[in-house]
């Protein structure tokens, strides 16, 4: 009964795979490769319901969601019998009304942790004043050209745009402060509520209210309304929808994604935007396959890219790689914005006046007033508190006492002053920008921080007139904040190196293209600060949903494949950003990073010649084609010639030198191209006509093939008009189905209680508690250590016996003697990297495995790889290791503390 276990889940993969062909798509995939056990996502005929399934159902199942949409009719069941579940999910594939079976796998939600910035700033006041509001605190509109279509009145009116998200906190004062028709959020659904993290159960309701924070920050990014810091949205003119996915924390799941996606398609959204991306590679997965449905209905869906661009090539996440779906890379702020605590001022009786303020540690600020008390007015001093204080110095205790930052440490300083009685200490800056001050220790010392020598001047001189400074500087849980824009910063205009990268494993491009993501400041919770800084491709994929409406509403509305295709053929490439020596370089980043690059949305709303498509792929070694056409029309009432060029980018190596590991962050770029032939460099196109271009690829030369180098670029097209479009290109040297994905070296067992994940000696014997038993840090459990250096379709991994006398449980199964699969596997559209599964012992059909000597076997199916075919599958061993159980239930002891395999 067991023995079917396995080849339960081959099949549900073989179903998909026979889905995804019969659509045609050729895309789409799924993330982080966490499969629920039991859980499964049914698809039904039309005229088919949930009542009838359940009659013809044999299998005890919960319902957790229920799918009546238009464009899905289905349920997703959480089997009562997770034993049995593989074997019942095949009986309910054959009933004749279910037309497709899933796995519903865990989606997680990408957000970026900033780093702390210290950086060089001027106060948002004093430049905001200076420069105009825009061009600091909506810098990524002016990136964009977004600034440009709003000064034409475009701010995307009439334009529907649905969040799948963590909600959104619509009563913010800058979010319409309410919910329903007539607001700025106008509809949506909480299909989760707060409690769910992934793994319980969801608690529906009809109040899409964030508890997050993420949804709300993405929310800002499309529509905030006017407010204090000037900040606003990109398409301010547009109506929100909020279809929360996510609960306070945790996780979500793709049967849930899937609901989400239909309800807002069936709301009448006329944009759907997911800032949330699984980790991939693929593009053909299937659970995106309803998602692509909808973009064919002409409902456009945007998707980031992910935020793993340091995990090397052939990883973007899905949706976003899905077929039809845009996905979205990220691109850095020009101007970054940082937060920074806030306090107040009042000199004798003037109004308080807030200032930026960098608290230190120890940063227990309270919030109190209290009088300002300087050493001196010398504002050039170097040695200010660097020596003992005057016998004269007042008792400090009950003053904020201000230094000028000195050539002595601030321990130096801190210790004098504490010396005095002082508990609260601001060192003002004796450059620009902010200092942050660390003290280890000084006894009394309560709260330090830093302020710009600007500042600090300010009130020296106002001491130095005679007159009382008290300052107040806000607790750091307090949420008013300061920001602080710094136009002027390394990383300025980028491509984010952390924006993941293409292309998929079936040779599609990556990303579309980019949008300002990183350092992007917008609305958070009001009890989170009203506004923050957020970063990752979550921040540029709403910009770019929010272009389409600016483009809807300026060009009125177009197939999706249109709007995309005019975005990324006016998109701005970038050139690399070398980050080690922080300087560009003279070459273009690849376009499986950047996608066509950077859109500039007044240029898209306004272009008249079209191009599609606007990514050519030359695929792999094995599937080389080597002429690839694309199209030019002109839809101006005028002749056009247009000028063509090819930009190459450098080749980039997918793989480290051994031509096995995979390159990680730092991927190997050589300066060589691909040779590219366009049939004409010159080409006059008369009003309302089309002409076709031929474009001949000649992979590039002399580069180390073990390494499957990457070969991208782009083909420039200059108009007589004016207009300047480009599209890219990319293929592959080397054979995808050749690519070695798993060796022996690459799966082992370690040891969850060592320091390192380093292989434990053969045979180790590990002490497992009593089967059941929750996980925890007093045993010593076996950890699976695999390493796959490129993504797989079907991973599996089994338990199998070394003993004489195996268990009665074994079976026959993938060309071996085995007891099951460790619990999750097999596993589908894996993407590429290390993974380490704790094993207790369980089986992936609910089971434990006797106390014994076992190996781990996985098998990975080749890229391209056929699962009927033996040689499609590579294979892996792990060391021999034993198990057993402190104590048996059911009584049967088990003889542990011999060598010896039990049983
Ligand atoms: C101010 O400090 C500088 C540097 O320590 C010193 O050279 C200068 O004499 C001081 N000025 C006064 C008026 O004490
Ligand atoms: C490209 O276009 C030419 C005509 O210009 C046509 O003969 C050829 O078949 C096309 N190639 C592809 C791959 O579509
Ligand atoms: C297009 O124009 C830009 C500058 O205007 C130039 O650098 C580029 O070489 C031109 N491309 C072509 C194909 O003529
Ligand atoms: C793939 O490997 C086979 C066997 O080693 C070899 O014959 C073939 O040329 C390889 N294909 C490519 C494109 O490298
Ligand atoms: C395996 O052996 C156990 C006892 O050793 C027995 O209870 C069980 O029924 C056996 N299972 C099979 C499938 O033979
Ligand atoms: C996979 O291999 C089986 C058995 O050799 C064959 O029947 C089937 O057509 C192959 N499938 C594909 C897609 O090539």
């Amino acid at each position: 009964m067991h023995c079917s276990a396995p080849l339960l889940s081959l099949l549900v993969a073989t179903l998909c795979a026979v889905v995804a062909a019969e659509s045609g798509t050729e895309k789409l995939a799924i993330g982080s490769p966490k499969v629920i056990p039991g859980r499964f996502l049914v698809e039904f005929d039309d005229d088919y319901n949930n009542d009838q399934f359940r009659v013809q159902a044999e299998p005890e199942y919960e319902t957790r969601v229920e799918l009546r949409y238009t464009l899905f009719r289905g349920v997703s069941i959480q089997l009562n019998d997770v034993d049995t579940a593989e074997e019942k999910a095949v009986q309910l594939a054959s009933l004749p009304s279910v037309k497709n079976i899933w796995p519903v796998y865990v989606i997680e939600l990408p957000e970026l942790e900033l780093e702390e910035v210290v950086s060089a700033g001027v106060s948002a006041h004093s430049q905001l004043k200076r420069s105009g509001k825009t061009s600091l605190s909506n810098a990524p509109h002016v990136m964009t050209q977004i600034d440009k279509m709003h000064a034409e009145g475009i701010t995307g009116k009439g334009i529907k745009i649905a969040v799948i998200d963590s909600g959104i906190e619509y009563t913010h004062p800058a979010l319409g402060g309410c919910f329903g028709e007539g607001c700025l959020v106008t509809s949506g659904y909480d299909f989760v509520g707060d409690d769910f993290t992934g793994y319980n159960n969801a608690m529906p309701d009809n109040d899409p209210m964030d508890c997050r924070g993420h949804g709300t920050h993405v929310a800002g990014i499309i529509s905030a309304q006017e407010n204090e810091f000037g900040i606003f949205g990109a398409a301010p003119g547009a109506v929100l929808s909020a279809y929360r996915v996510f609960g306070c924390t945790g996780v979500t799941t793709s049967d849930i994604i899937i609901a989400a996606y239909n309800a807002a398609y069936e709301d009448g959204a006329d944009i759907i935007t997911a800032s949330l991306s699984a980790r991939s590679g693929w593009s053909s997965s299937h659970w995106n396959d309803p998602i692509s449905r909808i973009v064919e209905r002409g409902i456009p869906c945007l998707a980031s890219a992910g935020n793993t661009g340091d995990s090397g090539l052939f990883d973007v996440g899905n949706p976003g790689a899905a077929k039809g779906v845009t996905a979205v890379a990220s691109f850095e702020n020009t101007v970054r914005p940082t937060e920074q605590f806030k306090g107040y001022h009042i000199i004798d009786k003037a109004s308080p006046v807030s200032f930026p303020i960098h608290h230190g540690r120890p940063g227990d600020w309270d919030g109190v007033e209290r009088p300002l008390w300087a050493t001196g007015y010398n504002l050039s001093t170097t040695v200010d508190g660097c020596e003992p204080l005057s016998d004269d110095t007042p008792d400090l205790s009950q003053y904020v006492v201000l230094l000028r930052r000195a050539d002595c440490s601030y321990s130096d300083q801190a210790q004098n002053v504490a010396d005095k009685g002082a508990k609260f200490l601001i060192i003002y800056n004796n450059e620009p920008g902010f200092n942050f001050i660390f003290l280890d220790g000084i006894e009394g010392i309560q709260g330090v921080a830093g302020i710009s020598m600007e500042l600090g001047e300010t009130w020296i001189k106002a001491l130095e007139a005679g007159s009382t400074v008290m300052t107040d500087i806000l607790a750091s849980d307090n949420p008013e904040r300061y920001f602080i824009f710094d136009p002027d910063y390394d990383e300025a205009g980028t491509v984010s190196y952390w924006s993941s990268m293409g292309p998929s494993y079936e040779m599609n491009a990556g990303p579309n293209f980019g949008a300002p993501g990183g350092a992007i400041l917008s609305t958070v919770p009001v009890s989170q600060g009203s506004f923050g800084v957020k970063s990752g491709t979550s921040m540029a994929c709403p910009l770019a949903a929010a272009a389409y409406a600016l483009i809807a509403e300026a060009r009125g509305k177009l197939e999706p494949a249109v709007v995309a295709d005019v975005l990324a053929s006016t998109a701005k490439a970038q050139a690399y950003y070398n980050i080690m020596d922080q300087t560009f370089e003279d070459w273009l980043t690849s376009p499986v990073q950047q996608g066509a690059g950077l859109i500039q949305v007044y240029d898209a709303a306004h272009a008249t010649t079209l191009v599609t498509p606007t990514s050519l792929s030359f695929n792999d070694a094995d599937h080389f084609i080597e002429t690839l056409n694309f199209t030019l029309t002109n839809s101006a009432k005028n002749e056009i010639s247009y000028d063509l060029l090819h930009t190459p980018s450098r080749s980039l190596y997918v793989l480290e030198p051994d031509g096995i590991k995979h390159s990680t962050w730092d991927v190997g770029n050589v300066n060589v191209h691909a040779e590219i032939l366009i049939s004409s460099s010159r080409v006059v196109v008369g009003p309302g006509e089309s002409t076709t271009i031929e474009v001949t690829a000649i992979p590039p030369q002399g580069l180390d093939l073990k390494r499957m180098p990457l070969w991208s670029g782009y083909i420039s097209i200059n108009g007589s008009d004016g207009s300047s479009l480009s599209l890219t290109y990319q293929g592959l040297q080397g054979s995808l189905y050749n690519a070695t994905v798993i060796r022996d070296d690459d799966l082992w067992i370690a040891s969850s209680s060592a320091w390192t994940l380093d292989p434990v000696p053969d045979n180790t014997i590990f002490t497992l508690p009593p089967p059941g038993t929750p996980w925890s840090w007093e045993y010593n459990y076996p950890l699976v250590i695999m390493t796959l250096h490129w993504g797989s379709r079907i991973i599996t991994a089994d338990i199998v016996p070394l003993t004489t006398c195996p268990p009665n449980t074994t079976i026959q199964a993938r060309g071996m003697e085995t007891i099951g699969q460790l619990v999750g596997y097999p596993q589908l559209w894996s993407p590429h990297g290390e993974t380490s599964v704790t094993w207790e012992g369980s089986l992936a059909d609910g089971l434990y495995a006797p106390p014994g000597r076992y190996k781990v076997v996985v098998r990975a199916l080749r890229i391209h790889g056929n699962e009927s075919e033996d040689e499609d599958w590579f294979m892996a061993e792990s060391q021999p290791f034993q198990i057993k159980y402190l104590e048996t239930v059911g009584g049967d002891d088990d003889g542990t503390g011999d060598d010896a395999p039990s049983q």
